[in-house]
């Protein structure tokens, strides 16, 4: 018989990609094509829906073409995505009406702050296990309802559907106007600000707070399990898995029991930790949130520290500031000086996220002098990625109380040698990274698989990670202190920008 793939769509933020994955766990094919990134004004960022789609249709074939193999060898799609960002698009024509807005967006602070008054930026977190800021999608959801003229009114009607980018695919992956099915999982609904944290429903309290009509909103299924059977570019077959991307990578690391943590290094970075069937509630930043949820079993919970750029600085480095022409080039600049020269980055684009929060910040170069080099600059472009883990490791190990031991890491930036062993470094515990550093596709064909039998138990899948690297700390403990005292310094001057 011929031999049997599942294949996961990661629908990221700068790119869609088809990953084909073996009974092994082996990453077989890959197939990728990255789409606009559309700045209409300073903090606004929007993708083309309809492109992202025409990149699924073109990028699945092409990554079973590659490997000579046929869409039946196929058992299985697993979806997953860049999470928060919102669309809504026309039921009857299956237009998008208007951009998706990106996670990163910031147009929302104002309305934010309004929603937060007196009561804080915490004014929800019970219900919804997250703080008021510009990141999550009920507030974008609400802008554009009040933005579009005459939108709430369709949408009251029911002739408009929301979903963040997993929904979008799922309901063109099933025929979109022709019947599609408006879905979407535990994880990405978790991060709306919409769904009750404890019930797995949406709220009405906070549909009422958001002023969103439940008529825009999908259904909530577990993130793995059968959804529908796809009619579109798979025809035939089962769509077995849908989870944010975060949530799939602790999935694809295999991080299924309470105490176990990853961090994917890519436009952002995510550290998240499994807490188990428990709901933990923070104290120090960090975010309540699902981890996953198999079939009808209770959901998994996590705790996460979102960074917002990290991966992101290292583009802007290259495209906004022509210092380097390929990314991997900030290595080699970083490389040649000793340190950073006392000069610090905080990329605070897109205001700070964990553990601050703070939706006005903007980024500072600090510690400039006329000694500072590209050089130097390129290192703290690194170095800011390494701060900003020291920062949400130093916060969940408060909330926890457990101190992180070891560092599983995986994303484009674990490529980056300079930047693990100076993670190493600063957290002061080893770093290690798997063999299939594409854990993001990895956890979605993984939660795919096991849906539809292909893949028996938890288990099984355990057995199939190995670690390919490892990074020691060796950092002198003053220097440490020093450093993160320099870098917290610099995220102070931060705050409390004037636009
Ligand atoms: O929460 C945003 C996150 O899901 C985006 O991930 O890898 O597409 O930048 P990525």
């Amino acid at each position: 018989m011929a031999e049997q793939y599942v294949a996961a769509v990661d629908q990221g933020t700068n790119s869609t990609r088809c990953i084909l994955f073996d009974r092994r766990g082996r990453l077989v094919s890959v197939a990728q094509r990255e789409h606009r990134q559309i700045f209409p004004k300073p903090g606004w960022v929007e993708h083309d829906a309809a492109e992202i789609w025409r990149n699924v249709t073109r990028v699945v074939p092409a990554a079973i073409r590659q490997i000579g193999a046929e869409p039946s060898q196929i058992v299985a799609i697993g979806i997953t995505n860049q999470r928060e960002t919102s669309l809504l698009w026309d039921r009857r024509t299956g237009q998008p009406i208007g951009h998706a807005v990106v996670w990163q967006d910031t147009r929302t602070d104002r309305l934010v702050q309004e929603l937060a008054g007196d009561e804080g930026t915490d004014r929800f977190a019970d219900l919804c296990g997250l703080p008021l800021t510009t990141y999550f999608s009920a507030p974008r959801l609400r802008w554009m309802l009040d933005h579009t003229p005459g939108l709430r009114a369709r949408a009251d009607r029911g002739e408009v559907l929301f979903g963040t980018m997993e929904s979008w695919l799922i309901w063109n992956f099933t025929g979109g106007p022709d019947g599609g099915l408006h879905a979407t999982d535990v994880t990405n609904a978790s991060r709306t600000m919409l769904m009750n944290i404890e019930t797995l429903e949406w709220d009405d309290q906070l549909l009422a707070a958001f002023d969103v009509p439940r008529s825009v909103l999908p259904e909530i299924r577990p993130s793995s399990g059968v959804f529908a059977t796809a009619t579109m570019v798979l025809p035939g077959v089962r769509i077995g898995a849908a989870l944010g991307d975060q949530q799939a990578a602790l999935f694809g690391q295999t991080c299924f029991s309470p105490g176990e943590a990853k961090c994917t290094y890519g436009t952002g970075s995510f550290l998240l930790l499994h807490t188990g069937k428990e709901i933990v509630r923070s104290t120090h930043g960090m975010l309540t949130t699902v981890a996953y949820q198999i079939g009808s079993e209770p959901a998994a919970y996590a705790l996460e520290g979102s960074m917002a750029v990290t991966g992101s600085l290292v583009q802007w480095f290259r495209d906004g500031l022509g210092l380097i022409h390929t990314a991997a080039e900030i290595e080699t600049l970083a490389r040649t000086v000793e340190d950073n020269g006392g000069a610090y980055i905080v990329p605070a684009f897109s205001g700070l996220f964990a553990p601050h929060w703070r939706s006005e910040a903007r980024g500072v170069i600090a510690g400039l002098t006329s000694y500072i080099t590209k050089g130097h600059l390129a290192r703290a472009v690194l170095e800011a990625t390494g701060f900003q883990t020291l920062e949400v490791v130093d916060a969940m190990n408060a909330d926890s109380g457990i101190a992180l031991k070891a560092l599983k890491v995986d994303g484009g930036m674990t490529a980056n040698n300079l930047l693990m062993q100076f993670l190493a470094d600063l957290l002061d515990v080893p770093v290690v990274r798997p063999m299939v550093t594409e854990t993001v596709s990895l956890g979605a064909a993984y939660a795919a698989g096991l849906a539809v039998g292909y893949w028996p138990d938890l288990e099984g899948l355990r057995s199939n990670w190995h670690r390919a690297g490892q990074w020691l700390p060796h950092m002198d403990p003053d220097r440490r202190a020093t450093e993160y005292a320099n870098w917290q310094a610099a995220v102070q001057r931060t705050f409390g920008w004037i636009r």
